[in-house]
């Protein structure tokens, strides 16, 4: 079902078509005088200066034609020529009601069109750090709304399992064990088991990474380590394979915390077989060329503003690239799905890498040309003193610490709001456990992705204001209602509604008929900030309404059924758009 305002919109264009005006300036929007009317239509003053007449005489006819149609309670022109709509409660019943379907009303507007969503990112043999949060917090998300709206949307979690990084632990491990079989040429066999745990791993990445940072021989040498793994030396290959176990398992730990999940577990190193025959085709089009040593692609163009520089596929060393994988794993998702979109949400400091993959992507038709490539580039996650989010000691914070630091903040404000008492140990975990993904995901989604934000602990826990525990207070304040009410008892149907309604329903009745458009709008927008607000929105007008009317103890049997029927609207759309969001919510709290 298409959404009120659409038909709205519609009805209102069919006005100004019959009246010889053009269509598309009957677009109608939620009025941004909510005071004075639900909806609005501006387009009278275009269509005057158009048709070189009074814009209110043109508003005027268009009232007479809307007069007509069925579903307008009040029409109203204000000003120079706005016409404020005002729609029946019967029929703003029946827009909300959809919430309630199967798809909650929302607008099938990808028919099953394939997206991939790359944004996970976390590099084997390091820890997962605060850096790593918003990509799956803003990723998730995306991927969920376009799934709801009619997508076939999936999650690649594109390890970096290939870089220098791999190298420069190997040959620490080479230095500090050189009898191990992994580094003698002559053995094939290796042990099943890993010589190294995730917390030797720990150790070793910061220390190798230093000594290379010191020692430009000590470098020379993890980047030779890395040329030979990518070759395909066995030991090497079998270190490098008890790395990748050990890290996913963390790294799955963590994402599992986060209640993040990726459909495709690749890595740089799964397309590395279709670097070889992919830079092969390259330099027979002349599109890869030798430049110093190294093998490049230039990608510049005449209208650029700014320098953009060859993307490198080769190294002097023969080493692959960050791009090269990038190029070839778009190769690889070709072949596999023909998606229509892929969509890289990454640190907006890789701007510029993706641009240059892209280019490379789209002029060797790696990627066709009617494949849209976005790159959603997120902002720094700051800390309360307005400077990128650091430990106490000023060092890069875990992921996993992050998460306990929130686990632990949100048990302090469950029980400055007393809501522990209830409750046995596992249970109140469980609770603040949601809490605090509820809490750090919101505080994130609430953004535009592209604006840095401020990463508030205290702020973001809190059970009022703008913040994912006031959405779950509310939430599972219905929930509790609903379970006290009778089934039976919500039984309310369009024709059978109160006849006076209050201020307070009415408001929370017509925000319930705008779901589908603000969960669309996250799609269109490519941002979740869309329905972050109207979630919030729904919760403030959810409160007034719950406490200006009497719900269970109401005595008229149509009202107290129609309110019923709004609590149950209110939350099956905060518990779907929560969900959309990534945030579950708890049962009781
Ligand atoms: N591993 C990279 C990093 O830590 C992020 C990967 C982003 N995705 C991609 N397809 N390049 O910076």
């Amino acid at each position: 079902m298409t959404s009120l305002l659409d038909d709205l919109t519609e009805t209102t264009g069919n006005a100004f078509e019959t009246l010889g005006l053009n269509r598309m300036l009957g677009a109608v929007r939620v009025s941004d005088r909510p005071d004075l009317a639900q909806f609005q239509c501006n387009g009278a003053m275009a269509a005057a200066k158009q048709a070189g007449k009074n814009p209110r005489e043109i508003a005027s006819d268009v009232v007479s034609e809307l007069q007509k149609s069925p579903f307008i309670d009040k029409l109203e022109i204000a000003g120079p020529g706005f016409i404020n709509i005002n729609v029946k409660a019967d029929t703003l019943y029946k827009y909300a009601i959809e919430s309630l379907s199967d798809n909650l009303g929302i607008d099938n507007i990808g028919q099953g069109a394939k997206v991939i969503f790359d944004y996970g990112g976390p590099n084997v043999a390091k820890a997962m750090h605060v850096g790593h949060l918003r990509s799956a917090i803003i990723g998730e998300a995306l991927k969920r709304a376009y799934n709801f709206a009619g997508y076939d949307a999936i999650g690649d979690i594109h390890l970096g399992d290939w870089g220098t990084q791999m190298g420069m632990v190997i040959s620490e491990l080479e230095n500090r064990h050189p009898d191990w079989p992994y580094f003698d040429d002559s053995i094939t066999e290796f042990p099943q088991e890993s010589p190294i745990t995730l917390r030797d791993l720990e150790e070793i990445y910061p220390a190798a990474s230093a000594a290379c940072k010191q020692d430009e021989q000590r470098l020379e040498q993890a980047r030779q380590a890395t040329v030979e793994l990518q070759n395909g030396r066995p030991g090497y290959r079998a270190l490098w394979k008890h790395m990748v176990e050990v890290s996913i398992e963390a790294i799955k730990a963590n994402y599992a915390r986060l209640n993040v999940h990726f459909e495709l577990w690749n890595g740089e190193a799964s397309v590395h077989n279709l670097i070889a025959p992919m830079v092969q085709d390259l330099k027979e089009k002349k599109l890869a060329v030798t430049s110093d040593g190294a093998l490049v692609m230039h990608v510049s163009k005449d209208s650029d503003s700014k320098e953009i520089p060859p993307l490198i596929l080769y190294k002097k060393d023969g080493a692959v690239m960050y791009g090269t994988t990038d190029l070839a794993t778009l190769l690889e998702r070709e072949k596999y799905f023909q998606p229509e979109k892929v969509t890289y949400v990454v640190d907006k400091r890789q701007n510029l890498h993706f641009e240059q993959v892209f280019r490379a992507a789209k002029a060797s038709k790696i990627t066709p040309e009617k494949t849209d490539l976005t790159f959603i580039g997120y902002g720094t996650m700051n800390g309360t003193d307005g400077k990128p989010f650091k430990t106490r000691e000023g060092g890069v914070m875990k992921l996993e610490d992050l998460i306990k630091i929130s686990h632990e903040k949100a048990l302090q404000k469950m029980n400055e709001a007393n809501i522990t008492g209830k409750f046995d140990e596992a249970q109140t975990n469980d609770i603040a456990h949601k809490v605090s993904i509820a809490a750090v995901k919101f505080a994130d989604l609430q953004n535009h992705p592209n604006s840095d934000y401020v990463f508030d602990l205290d702020r973001m826990t809190s059970f009022e204001g703008k913040t994912g525990p006031y959405l779950l207070y509310q939430a599972v304040r219905i929930n509790s209602l609903l379970e006290k009410a009778d089934q039976d008892d919500i039984t309310a149907h369009q024709d059978n509604l109160p006849e006076h309604l209050v201020s307070q329903e009415i408001d929370l009745l017509l925000h319930l008929t705008q779901f589908s458009e603000n969960t669309l709008g996250v799609v269109k927008n490519n941002s979740p900030h869309v329905l972050s607000d109207y979630l919030y929105k729904l919760a403030q007008n959810f409160s007034s309404f719950y406490s200006n009317c009497h719900i269970m103890s109401e005595e008229n049997d149509v009202t107290r059924q129609f309110r019923l029927k709004l609590c149950q609207m209110t939350r099956a759309q905060m518990v779907a758009g929560l969900n959309i969001l990534g945030i579950d919510v708890p049962e009781k709290m």
